[in-house]
C-alpha cells in the first residue's frame, strides 16, 4: 500500500510537521494558559453555561478559539492537497483487486444516507466521509494528526481492543459499526482469531480503503456499506459489537436505533461496546469539549452528552450498562477516571452493556 507519508515533498512535510506543532502547542501550552487565567481571574462557575461565558471573556480566548478552529482547516487543506496530488495512483490502488481476495467488500450504491449525516462536512473535511473515493485517504491522513500521532500503528484502537473487549474463546461473529476506513476493525481480527469480522459503515470510500488495507495485510475481514441502525445481519448473530467514535456523530434518535440493532444482533450472553466521550464534570473542561465540537462542525455531541445511555440500553433489553474512562495515552480502559491531566485531551470514555442469557 502506498503510504502518502513516505511520499511528501519537503514542503508538504513542512507543513505537515507545523500543523502537528500547532495542534500540540494549542492542547499542551495555550489550553493549560486559558485554565490558569480562567482559575485566577474570578469565582470558578458551577454549571457549563457559566463556565463558557466566564471563558468568552477572558484575554487569551480570541487566540485560543481561533487556533482552534483554524488549525483545523489547516490540516485539511494540507492533507486535502497531498492526497489530490497523488489522485491517480491513490484511486488506481483501489480499484486492484486481488487475485484470491480473504475478505470480502459489499458495497451499496443505492444505500440512501441519512440528512442529518449529509448536512454537515463533519471534522470540517471538505465532503466529509462519503463524496469521493479519496476522502478515505483524506481522513486517515488527517485522523494521524488529529490524534497528534498517538494512533499511528493504531496504537489507539489496539488498547481498547485489548482493554475494553471481553475475551469471547469460540466467538464466532464480531460486528465494527462505524468502521471507517477499518482502523477499528483490523484489530479485531487477532483479538478474535477464528471469528468473521464485519465492519459496517455508510461511506464507501472508507470502505473500499478499509478493504484494500486488509487484503494488503491479508486480514479475512468483510466490510458491508450499510446503515449501523438497519445493518440487515441475522438476530442473535453476534458475539461483540463494537464500535470507535460514531455514536456521537448522530441525533439521539439514531443513537437508540444503533444501540436497539446492536441488541438485535447480540447473541444471549454477547457484549456491546461503544468507544465515545462523556462529560468530566469539570465545567470549565467540558464548556471546552463543547466548543470543540462545534468548531470541528460535531453538532451531535451536545445530543450524546444529554442522552442517558444506560437508559437507551435498559430500553433495548441489555443490562450492566455503564460507562468507563479511556486513557487513550498508555492505559486504555480506566475506571479510576482520566487523572490529572493540564492539557487538553478528548474525555474518552466507553459504553459497556450485556445481552441477558435469557
Ligand atoms: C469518526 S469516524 C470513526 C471511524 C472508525 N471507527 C475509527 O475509529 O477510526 C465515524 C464513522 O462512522 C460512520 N457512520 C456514521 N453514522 C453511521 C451509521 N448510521 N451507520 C454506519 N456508519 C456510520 C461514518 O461514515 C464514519 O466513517
Amino acid at each position: 500500500m502506498i503510504d502518502i507519508e513516505d511520499q511528501l515533498t519537503l514542503d508538504e512535510r513542512s507543513s505537515v510537521d507545523f500543523i502537528l506543532a500547532l495542534r500540540k502547542r494549542w492542547s499542551d501550552t495555550v489550553y493549560p494558559a486559558l485554565a490558569e487565567e480562567y482559575a485566577a481571574t474570578g469565582p470558578l462557575a458551577g454549571t457549563v453555561d457559566g463556565a463558557t461565558d466566564r471563558m468568552r471573556e477572558l484575554s487569551l480566548y480570541p487566540w485560543y478559539s481561533h487556533l482552534e478552529r483554524v488549525q483545523q482547516k489547516m490540516l485539511w487543506k494540507t492533507v486535502g492537497e497531498a492526497v489530490v496530488n497523488r489522485g491517480d495512483s491513490l484511486r488506481e490502488q483501489l480499484d486492484e483487486v486481488p487475485g484470491a481476495p480473504k475478505g470480502r467488500l459489499v458495497l451499496d450504491p443505492g444505500l440512501e444516507l441519512p440528512g442529518w449525516y449529509t448536512d454537515y462536512d463533519i471534522h470540517i473535511q471538505p465532503g466529509s466521509f462519503y463524496s469521493d473515493d479519496l476522502s478515505g485517504y483524506v481522513y486517515e491522513l488527517g485522523a494521524r494528526i488529529v490524534m497528534l500521532r498517538d494512533n499511528d500503528g493504531y496504537k489507539f484502537h489496539r488498547l481498547f481492543t485489548e482493554t475494553a473487549l471481553p475475551e469471547t474463546p469460540g466467538a464466532t461473529r464480531i460486528v465494527d459499526i462505524g468502521c471507517g476506513f477499518g482502523k477499528s476493525t483490523r484489530p479485531l481480527v487477532g483479538r478474535y482469531p477464528g471469528a468473521e469480522v464485519i465492519g459496517i459503515d455508510l461511506a464507501a470510500p472508507g470502505l473500499r480503503l478499509a478493504h484494500a488495507e486488509a487484503e494488503a495485510e491479508g486480514a479475512a475481514i468483510t466490510y458491508l456499506q450499510a446503515d449501523g441502525r438497519a445493518t440487515g445481519l441475522e438476530d442473535g448473530s453476534c458475539d461483540v459489537v463494537t464500535g470507535t467514535m460514531v455514536l456521537h456523530e448522530m441525533p439521539t434518535e439514531a443513537v437508540r436505533e444503533i444501540v436497539a440493532e446492536a441488541a438485535r444482533l447480540l447473541k444471549p450472553g454477547g457484549t456491546m461496546s461503544f468507544l465515545e466521550f462523556q462529560t468530566t464534570g469539570d465545567p470549565f473542561r467540558d464548556a471546552t469539549i463543547y466548543e470543540h465540537a462545534e468548531r470541528n462542525n460535531e453538532p451531535f455531541f451536545r445530543h450524546l452528552f444529554a442522552t442517558d445511555l444506560t437508559g437507551v440500553c435498559a430500553e433495548a433489553g441489555l443490562s450492566d450498562a455503564h460507562w468507563t474512562p479511556f486513557d487513550e495515552r498508555r492505559e486504555g480502559k480506566r475506571p479510576d477516571g482520566w487523572g490529572d491531566r493540564r492539557e487538553w485531551h478528548f474525555p474518552w470514555a466507553v459504553l459497556t452493556a450485556a445481552k441477558p442469557e435469557k
